[in-house]
């Protein structure tokens, strides 16, 4: 691959974002020369193409390292380019949208044509989410362009939650990245498949199944999520993902038993890190200790669950173990995260 100069512009995202910014226009242009641009949403970093350009969307699979069977979605900003990479949309779709747009929910619609091949990877639907930050939403209206953005980091390693982790995955392999401080979900949007008379979760994510439930009634979620042995319907999940370099266990048990199992580690001559919240941090003794968010507040681990794998790549830890989370609201989508992480690996205290 051939090596580019990468462009980091800065935004201030907490004054107001005028499509005239120079970075704005800037990344724009890359857009629509078909090169790539990594940019901040809601969620996690997005690599972002021309949704309409196969030219354009090859690139993302190659500076990514990304299997081709594994479709993208089609970041929009206005209700116009909706129309134009999909159609026969159901009222419920409408309804979800007009209760979670711009926000954490990727819709799977079927897809119109003109839209790449490559972006759906031959699937008759289309991925589609309106995200919440003004950046993308910017980006979107000033390139006049659907952008096709998976996360923007390389296959396999922790999704980007501020620049600095797009800059160690992707710098020289993409044109630009806009730096517009840390993302703010911090774990990737809920994908739900409206094709079917029942929509169904194939990812968890910022939004809750319990929120889409209070709206729209029952909810179903792909088999694939709790039973590992079926295959799932969206063809991202089957890939591990979010691993950080050393093997990571989850544990369901006590800060004691896992205090036990690191200690029998360390008698191995093991270095050893843990990943835990606020209210247990001084309960280990380890090689590495980190702190992901509170356990009160499921949302702080979330937002602080992709820097804090990454964390561990830094340090000469040899084995990792977690804690594990409740699967309620946020916390389905962080044990969704955490167990892909860890090739599910889970030991249970008895
Ligand atoms: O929050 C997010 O969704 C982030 C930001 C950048 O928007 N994007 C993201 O993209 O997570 P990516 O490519 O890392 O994940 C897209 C997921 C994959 O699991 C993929 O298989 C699934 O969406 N997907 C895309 N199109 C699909 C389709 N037509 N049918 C089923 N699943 C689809
Ligand atoms: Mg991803």
């Amino acid at each position: 691959m051939t090596c580019l100069q990468t462009k980091v512009w800065t935004v201030d995202k907490t004054g107001e974002i005028y499509s005239s910014y120079p970075q704005i226009t800037q990344a724009a242009a890359f857009l629509q020369q078909d090169e790539l641009v990594a940019f901040p949403t809601e969620t996690v970093y997005g690599l972002g193409a021309n949704a309409m350009s196969d030219n354009a969307v090859k690139k993302i699979y190659e500076a990514k390292g990304r299997p081709s069977d594994n479709p993208l979605i089609v970041h929009i900003a206005t209700m116009e380019q909706l129309n134009k990479i999909a159609t026969n949309i159901s009222p419920l779709a409408y309804q979800l949208m007009e209760a979670f747009w711009p926000g954490p929910l990727t819709l799977i619609l079927q897809k119109k044509q003109g839209i790449s091949e490559i972006v759906t990877a031959g699937l008759d639907t289309v991925a589609v989410r309106m995200p919440d930050h003004p950046v993308a939403l910017e980006l979107i209206k000033v390139s006049q362009l659907p952008l096709a953005a998976p996360s923007a980091n390389l296959s396999g390693r922790p999704s980007p939650t501020t620049a600095l982790h797009v800059e160690q995955d992707l710098m020289g392999k993409i044109a630009g990245i806009i730096d517009g401080g840390p993302t703010g979900v911090g774990i990737e949007s809920t994908v739900l498949d409206c094709t079917s008379d029942v929509p169904m979760i194939l990812r968890p994510g910022g939004i809750t199944k319990e929120q889409l439930e209070q709206l729209i009634g029952n909810v179903q979620m792909d088999a694939a999520l709790t039973e590992t042995k079926v295959a799932p319907k969206s063809p991202g999940m089957k890939y591990t993902h979010y691993a950080p370099k050393a093997p990571l266990t989850i544990i369901e048990g006590s800060p004691q038993f896992i205090q036990q199992l690191i200690n029998e580690q360390k008698q191995r001559g093991k270095r050893v890190g843990v990943l835990t919240t606020e209210e247990h941090a001084n309960m280990y003794e380890a090689d590495y200790v980190v702190v992901c968010g509170s356990r009160g507040d499921l949302e702080s681990v979330a937002h602080h669950l992709y820097d804090s794998l990454r964390e561990f790549d830094k340090t000469n830890v040899e084995i990792i173990y977690s804690e594990s989370f409740p699967v309620t609201g946020i916390g389905q989508a962080v044990m969704n995260r955490l167990m892909k992480a860890a090739g599910h690996q889970l030991i249970t205290e008895k």
